[in-house]
C-alpha cells in the first residue's frame, strides 16, 4: 500500500502534538514498512520483548496451510508473563486490578504480588479437582475478579478454559458444556444486574441435567443467596480456600507455544456456535503487541475496558494483554446506566481512568441521556478512547470524541473477531482518524476487499473483506472440527482468511467496515447467530417453524425480529408472541430476546428448503428483493 497522502479526503481528524511525542509507535510508516519486508522478524522482535522458558526454532511454520503454526519449538506459558516475571521487579507491589461492585459500596484490590497468591491457590483447587493438563474447564461467572483469576489458574496448569458468558442462559451454556466435554464447570451463586439477582447457579444445575462429563462445581459466593448444592459435586469456593491443598504456591506449567490456551464459543453463518482455539505463544505476543500499539500503554496508565470477560473482547484485553503489560487495569461489576447514567463517567473520574475502550452500542444508549450526566463528572484523566464490536457511526463518533474525550483524546475504532484474538484492522494513535473507518490493518497485515469471484472491487465499492496473511494471534482451528475450520475461513478464496464481513476501502487506503454478510446479528455488539435463535423458537410447543433476522436499532444497532409458523391447534396472538420472546431469552439470555414476533403461514425458501433470510429482511425494510431466481414459488 503505498504511503498514505499527507492531505486525507473527508472528515479527517489529525492528532496533536502532545499525543505525537508520546505514543508507543511514532512513526505508523516506519513500523508498517518494516513489517512488511520482513513479517516474521517483525514478529519476532516483539516476542523477544517477553520471556519465554526455551527460545523457538521458527517464528512461522506455514508448511500445513491453513493450520499455521508460531514460535514452533518455544517454550512458554502465558500466565508467567502475565504475572510471574513481574515478581522479580517493581511492578510486584503495583496495582494489577481494581474491581468495584455495580453499587460502589464495595471496592477490591489487587497487586501482582497478590493476584498471584489467588491464581495460585485457585490452580491449586482446581488441581484437585482432577483437572489436568489439555483438560476443558466451563468458566460461568460474572464480572467480579474470581473470573480473571479462574482462567488464569487454568492457564497455568495448562488446562484449556471455556468461558460462557454469565448473561446466556440454560441451552446456551449446555451445548457449550457439551461440546467442550468440561469435567468441572466454575460458577458463582449468582450474579448482580442493574440491582436485580440473576440466578447463574440454578441455571448450571439446569444446564448439567443434560451433561454426563462434569464431574465436579466450584461455586464463588458473590450475592449470599441459599443455592442448592449437590452433595460430592459441587463445593463451595471458600470452604476449598479453607483446605491445606489451597495454598499460594503453585508452579507454571511450562508449555509448548502451541499448546492450546482456551476455546470460546462464538456464532458463525450456521449451526451450532464454533469452538474457536487460542494457543499460549502467539496469542501472547499479538494480544501483548497491539494493546502496546494501539493503546498506547505506559506504567502510569490506568486502563479501563468496559468489555465483559465472557467475550473475547475481555479475554484479550481485560484478562490477559493488560497483565503482560503489567498494566493497572479497572473492572466494573455493573452496566453504564445503574442507578443512574453516570455510572461510567463517576468510575472515571474515581479511579482515574486514563485509557477507556467501549463499544458503540454503550455510547449510542449513553448519549440518549445527554451530556449533562459526563458533565458531573472530572474526566480529565482521560487520554485516549477505543471503540469495538460494530462500526460506530459517525454521530456517536463525534459526540464520544467531544462530550467524554473533550476533543483531546483520538479514538481508536478496532476491528477485529473471536477468531483473530487482537486488533486486526485499526489506527494507532498518530494516524489520522476518519469518524467511522477502521482505519488501516495493523502492522504485517495485508486486507483485500474481493468481489464474488475473487477479483478486488474498485475503491469505494463494497465487497468480502479478506486476509491475506496469518497473524500470531490467528485462531488454530475449530476445536474438534478441523474440516469446519477449513471451509469456514480458507475456503471460498483460497489461501485467503474469510471475515464473515462487507466492506469497502476508499481512496486514502482506510477500510469501512459494513456488517456480516452471514446470518450474524450483531445484537448491541453481541455476536448471536439465527439458528440459536431459531432453534430456541421451535423448543416451544406452538412453534412449528421460525425464521430471525437483524433489523436496524437506533441503540442496539441491530435487533433481532422473528417470524412463526405456528402447529395446527395454536392461533396467533399478542400474548403468545411475548410469550415466545420470554422463551427465547430464557433459553439463550436475556440479550437473545426478540424484539418483535410475527406470525405467518410461509417462509421464503429456496428450491432445496433453505429459509431466504436476505428476502424476509428485505420484505421488511420495503427494500428491494435482489435476485429470487432459487425462491421456490
Ligand atoms: C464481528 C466480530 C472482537 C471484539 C468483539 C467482537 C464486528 C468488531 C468492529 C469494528 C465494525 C466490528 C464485525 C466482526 N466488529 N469490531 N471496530 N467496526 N465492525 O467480536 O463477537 O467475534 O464479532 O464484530 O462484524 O466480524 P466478535
Amino acid at each position: 500500500m503505498p504511503n498514505p497522502k499527507p492531505k486525507l479526503e473527508g472528515e479527517v481528524y489529525y492528532p496533536s502534538e502532545a499525543v505525537k511525542a508520546q505514543a508507543n509507535v511514532p512513526d505508523w510508516e516506519a513500523m508498517a514498512e518494516h513489517a512488511r519486508h520482513d513479517l516474521q522478524g517483525f514478529w519476532a522482535e516483539r516476542a523477544e520483548e517477553l520471556e519465554w522458558f526455551q527460545k523457538w526454532d521458527k517464528v512461522l511454520d506455514d508448511s500445513n496451510k491453513p493450520f499455521f503454526k508460531w514460535f514452533v519449538g518455544g517454550k512458554t506459558n502465558i500466565v508467567h508473563n502475565a504475572i510471574d516475571r513481574h515478581l522479580n521487579t517493581a511492578r510486584k507491589n503495583k496495582l494489577a486490578l481494581i474491581w468495584e461492585s455495580e453499587k460502589g459500596d464495595q471496592q477490591r484490590t489487587f497487586s501482582y504480588f497478590s493476584l498471584n497468591r489467588e491464581v495460585s491457590r485457585f490452580a491449586n483447587i482446581i488441581k484437585a479437582m482432577g483437572v489436568q493438563k489439555g483438560d476443558r474447564v466451563t468458566i460461568y461467572l460474572p464480572r467480579i475478579p474470581e473470573i480473571s483469576f479462574a482462567m488464569l489458574a487454568c492457564a497455568k496448569i495448562g488446562a484449556v478454559h471455556s468461558v460462557v458468558f454469565a448473561g446466556f442462559s440454560v441451552d446456551a451454556l449446555q451445548g457449550r458444556i457439551e461440546d467442550s466435554q468440561s469435567k468441572l464447570v466454575i460458577t458463582a451463586d449468582g450474579s448482580y444486574q442493574n440491582g436485580k439477582v440473576v440466578e447463574l447457579k440454578r441455571t448450571v444445575d439446569e444446564a448439567l441435567k443434560k451433561c454426563p462429563s462434569v464431574e465436579n462445581v466450584i461455586v464463588v459466593r458473590r450475592v449470599g443467596h441459599d443455592v442448592p448444592m449437590e452433595a460430592s459435586r459441587d463445593h463451595w469456593y471458600h470452604d476449598m480456600c479453607a483446605l491445606p491443598i489451597a495454598n499460594g504456591k503453585c508452579a507454571t506449567e511450562v508449555l509448548d507455544a502451541e499448546d492450546p490456551l482456551y476455546i470460546l464459543y462464538t456464532s458463525g453463518s450456521t449451526g451450532k456456535p464454533k469452538a474457536i482455539l487460542h494457543t499460549h505463544g502467539g496469542y501472547m505476543v499479538g494480544t501483548y503487541t497491539t494493546l502496546k500499539y494501539v493503546f498506547d500503554l505506559k506504567d502510569d496508565d490506568r486502563w479501563w475496558c468496559a468489555a465483559d470477560p465472557g467475550w473475547v473482547t475481555g479475554h484479550s484485553y481485560i484478562v490477559y494483554a493488560p497483565l503482560i503489560l503489567g498494566a493497572t487495569s479497572f473492572m466494573f461489576e455493573g452496566g453504564p446506566a445503574y442507578p443512574y447514567p453516570n455510572r461510567w463517567w463517576q468510575c472515571i473520574e474515581r479511579y482515574g481512568i486514563t485509557v477507556f475502550y467501549t463499544a458503540p452500542t454503550a455510547i449510542r444508549g449513553l448519549m440518549r441521556f445527554g451530556e449533562a450526566w459526563p458533565a458531573k463528572h472530572d474526566l480529565s484523566s482521560l487520554r485516549l478512547l477505543g471503540t469495538v464490536g460494530e462500526p460506530i457511526n459517525p454521530e456517536a463518533w463525534r459526540w464520544y470524541y467531544r462530550v467524554i474525550g473533550k476533543n483531546q483524546c483520538p479514538i481508536m475504532d478496532t476491528w477485529w473477531q473471536t477468531e483473530t484474538g487482537m486488533f486486526m484492522i485499526t489506527p494507532t494513535p498518530t494516524v489520522p482518524l476518519k469518524p467511522g473507518s477502521a482505519t488501516r490493518p495493523f502492522f504485517g497485515l495485508e486486507a483485500e476487499i474481493l468481489d464474488d469471484a475473487g477479483n478486488a472491487v474498485a475503491d469505494g465499492e463494497e465487497g468480502y473483506l479478506v486476509l491475506k496473511n496469518p497473524w500470531p494471534a490467528m485462531l488454530r482451528t475449530i476445536y474438534g472440527d478441523d474440516e469446519r475450520y477449513v471451509s469456514q475461513y480458507w475456503s471460498k478464496y483460497p489461501g485467503k482468511y474469510l471475515a464473515g464481513d462487507s466492506a469497502r476501502r476508499d481512496k486514502d487506503g482506510y477500510f469501512w467496515i459494513i456488517g456480516r454478510v452471514d446470518d450474524v446479528i450483531k445484537v448491541s455488539g453481541h455476536r448471536l447467530g439465527t439458528a440459536e435463535v431459531e432453534s430456541a423458537l421451535v423448543s416451544h410447543p406452538a412453534v412449528a417453524e421460525a425464521a430471525a433476522i437483524g433489523l436496524p436499532h437506533e441503540v442496539k444497532g441491530t435487533a433481532i425480529h422473528c417470524f412463526c409458523i405456528l402447529r395446527s391447534g395454536f392461533a396467533p396472538s399478542e400474548a403468545l408472541a411475548e410469550e415466545l420472546r420470554q422463551h427465547v431469552a430464557k433459553h439463550m439470555g436475556p440479550i437473545a430476546r426478540p424484539e418483535d414476533v410475527k406470525f405467518t403461514d410461509k417462509l421464503p425458501k429456496t428450491r432445496s428448503g433453505k429459509i431466504m433470510r436476505r428476502v424476509l429482511k428485505a420484505r421488511a425494510q420495503g427494500l428491494p428483493e435482489g435476485d429470487i431466481s432459487t425462491l421456490e414459488e
